[in-house]
């Protein structure tokens, strides 16, 4: 797909369908804006026309033109984005997606998405076509590796025009600038990301997530110093190694270096930070089995959101950074030596853990990930996880729960996710209930008690926190889809690169 900005009145913009964001306060006072061109053309109020329909500018409505000769375009499409003052990234990512949704359906090759009529202050014009963009990219995408291709299959939208209005130009660039590259580069990552997830676990192994991450390492320029099965046992990781003993895909850490080019060889970067992510590649629960295993490939999404985010960082190219993407990777499955309940293990951290209960095997991983995050002078740690159920339980599918000792970090990461178009709440460590992960036999063990379990294995990662700004993310609810909706599509989500890496390019 190419996609391009143009600046031309609305009305003379040729497409198969032009899409026109409207929020209820320009419709209720009927400012034209970018609508001006076509209204003139068309002859007749179009905002009496819609009313008509019922169609007020909400979220969520649209209005449909069909059969159109007065215009460029053949078919005007209206999406409601409500209340203008409170208009969001979120917001035009949905009229990108809803957009990308009607061109597949109605097989149309040539599309424009037009800005809205006035953007809040926050928002750049730039900024607004970007999200568009990233809406419209991740509203295209389809997995289809496995699908045999018929013949008379849709193609994908061919051109992208995204239309600002009369002269209007975008901030400082000039005309020559690709003032969409990062909500390219962006996508992309998401694409990649999605990826991971969506194929299936024997494809997936913990190999080939180390290959894969081996791949975008040498593309993009990143230092790969992943550590192989063999290095993890000379090193002693040995909660990543309990987990994926019972199987015969073996695990690794996949360890990835982000450096910018303005630092010379060993100065100190302003910020030097690690983000972690959850790279269970299957999860059957281990022996103690789970009874519905269902999406359990998609237990690697937060390694995928790290990995994707390691992509686009290192095409973005921020300054002054020394990012660390680690990926604990490994496969939970069952065998004659696969850990057991009452193993009591040594993690790479140097503490002892009482496995009660297998299937609590993301914090086991994690831990071992963030004492070797710890070894790299970083500051700051961010974990990504599919890590409980009881996540989804507090906060439904599309919500990840954020985790912080650190109010800074804590605020940065929401306003992050906010950009991004991401929800994320934050939820409370609740300092009584670290003693119910304490044991007589160990250090600690990897289960508390049914309750707040999100709670605990929060509390569990932080016992093995020694830097100073830690949070974790648990993305068992967003990551992955069991049905499609208005937003997402069934199946990987790709949540977190794009909170990810605004976080990072706000940082310094
Ligand atoms: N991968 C699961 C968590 C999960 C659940 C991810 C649903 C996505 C959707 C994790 O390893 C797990 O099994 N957690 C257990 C922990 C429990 C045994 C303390 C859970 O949430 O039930
Ligand atoms: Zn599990
Ligand atoms: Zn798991």
């Amino acid at each position: 797909m190419q996609s391009r900005i143009v600046s031309a009145p609305a009305s003379t913009i040729e497409a198969d369908l032009l899409v026109v964001p409207v929020s209820s306060t320009h419709f209720s006072a009927k400012t034209s804006g970018i609508l001006a061109p076509i209204v003139e053309a068309l002859g007749y109020d179009l905002f009496d026309e819609a009313a008509v329909e019922g169609f007020e500018g909400k979220k969520g409505q649209s209005f449909l033109l069909r059969g159109l000769t007065q215009i460029g375009s053949r078919r005007l499409l209206l999406l409601g984005v409500g209340d203008n003052e409170n208009l969001s990234s979120g917001a035009l990512r949905q009229v990108g997606v809803t957009a990308a949704r009607r061109a597949r359906k109605f097989r149309f090759e040539n599309v424009a998405l037009a800005l809205p009529a006035e953007l809040p202050e926050k928002l750049s014009a730039q900024i607004a076509a970007g999200h568009l963009l990233e809406g419209f990219e991740r509203g295209t995408y389809r997995f289809d590796r496995y699908t045999t291709p018929r013949d008379d299959a849709f193609q994908g939208v061919v051109n992208l025009q995204i239309v600002l209005p009369g002269e209007q130009v975008i901030g400082e660039a000039s005309a020559n600038d690709d003032v969409l590259y990062k909500s390219r580069v962006l996508s992309k990552a998401i694409t990649l990301a999605r990826n991971l997830v969506n194929e299936p676990p024997a494809v997936m192994t913990p190999e080939q997530m180390a290959i894969s991450a081996a791949t975008i390492a040498r593309e993009h320029g990143l230092e790969n110093r992943s550590l192989n099965h063999a290095q993890l046992v000379e090193r002693g990781f040995n909660l990543i190694l309990a987990v994926g003993q019972g199987s015969d895909n073996l695990p690794a850490l996949i360890h990835l270096v982000y450096r910018s080019a303005n630092l010379a060889a060993g100065e100190k970067p302003a910020r030097r930070i690690a983000l972690v992510g959850k790279g269970i590649t299957f999860d059957t629960g281990g022996y103690s089995i789970k009874n519905n295993m269902q999406i359990m490939h998609s237990d690697m999404a937060g390694g995928a959101a790290v990995l994707g985010a390691a992509q686009a960082l290192a095409q973005i190219a921020p300054a002054n950074l020394e990012i660390h993407f680690i990926v604990p990777t490994a496969e939970n499955s069952i065998n004659g030596v696969a850990f057991k309940p009452q193993d009591i293990i040594r993690g790479y951290g140097n503490k002892t853990v009482e496995i009660l209960n297998t299937d609590a095997e993301g914090r086991l991983v994690l831990a071992d990930a963030i004492a070797y995050a710890q070894e790299h002078d970083v500051d700051t740690i961010v974990d990504l996880a599919t890590l409980t159920g009881s996540a989804v339980m507090a906060l439904g599918d599309h919500t990840a729960a954020l985790f912080s000792s650190c109010e800074t970090l804590a605020e940065n990461l929401l306003a992050a996710a906010k950009n991004s178009g991401e929800d994320m709440w934050r939820m409370p460590l609740i300092e009584r209930l670290d003693k119910t992960i304490d044991t007589p036999v160990a250090d600690m063990k990897n289960l508390g008690p049914r309750e707040a379990g999100a709670i605990t294995a929060a509390l569990f990662l932080r016992r093995w926190v020694t830097v100073p700004h830690w949070a974790h993310l648990d993305i068992a609810g967003p990551a992955y889809m069991s049905s499609t909706d208005d937003f997402y599509a069934q199946g990987a989500t790709g949540y977190g690169v794009a909170t990810l890496v605004d976080f990072v390019c706000t940082l310094v």
